[in-house]
């Protein structure tokens, strides 16, 4: 039976595989991505390596097959990752000289734009999330007990409400926060991209 607990530094390469297999839209993105460092370098091993308190994975025989990864301030986030994030990774991705034309471009963009996290409309939902799931796990109620764990985790330090950024043509994805208690965030200029958000309690 699956199990939730701590992330621990010995998970880093099963939580970028995790992070590999379901970050093209939910799905498998290698052919699109084929830097498998990259998706991880982005989504998900910053957020484990520099907020451990608020990182768990979904284990199967202590191995791990799904994660929720949080941070519990946006803003400090986006520092965090400007001044201790981006010097770990710069060799491997140099900061972006022309304007992107490939997705793994676009990409290498993001990363080294960790500003674009700090918006206006999401300043009363400081965290911000992560969560995926390898495929056999999802849909038996897993990503509801991971959402539990953040969630309990973040309204323990106090921080009052928590949001996310998701492709807004991961419908499956969508409803799975809908039935979470998740409502939009309205931002103009984005359609690519939903934000929702919820209160931690
Ligand atoms: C999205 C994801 C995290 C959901 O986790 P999960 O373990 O599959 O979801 P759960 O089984 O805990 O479902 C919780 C609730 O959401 C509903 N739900 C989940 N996925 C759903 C779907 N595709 N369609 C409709 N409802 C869905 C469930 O029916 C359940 O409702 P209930 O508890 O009221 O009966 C997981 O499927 C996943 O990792 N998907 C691929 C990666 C991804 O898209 N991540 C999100 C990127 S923004």
């Amino acid at each position: 039976m699956p199990e939730i607990r701590p992330y621990r530094p010995s998970d880093r390469d099963a939580v970028a595989d995790i992070c590999v297999r379901t970050a093209d839209n939910g799905g498998d993105s290698r052919s699109l991505y084929p830097d498998l460092a990259l998706m991880p370098s982005i989504f998900a091993l910053p957020y484990a390596e520099l907020e451990p308190a608020y990182a768990f994975v979904l284990t199967d025989a202590d191995h791990p097959v799904g994660y929720i990864l949080g941070a519990p301030d946006t803003p400090t986030f986006a520092k965090r990752l400007r001044t201790e994030w981006l010097p770990r990774v710069a060799d491997r991705y140099p900061p972006p000289t022309a304007p992107p034309t490939t997705p793994t471009d676009h990409m290498i963009s993001l990363l080294h734009n960790p500003e674009r996290l700090v918006i206006p409309e999401v300043a009363a939902y400081p965290a911000h999330l992560h969560i995926d799931l390898l495929p056999p796990y999802q849909r038996a109620g897993h990503g509801r007990a991971l959402m539990a764990t953040l969630l309990k985790a973040l309204a323990a330090a106090n921080v009052p409400a928590i949001h996310l950024t998701m492709l807004t043509s991961n419908t499956p994805a969508r409803a799975f926060y809908d039935r979470l208690g998740f409502h939009h965030i309205s931002v103009p200029d984005v359609d690519v991209v939903t934000y929702l958000g919820r209160s931690t309690s």
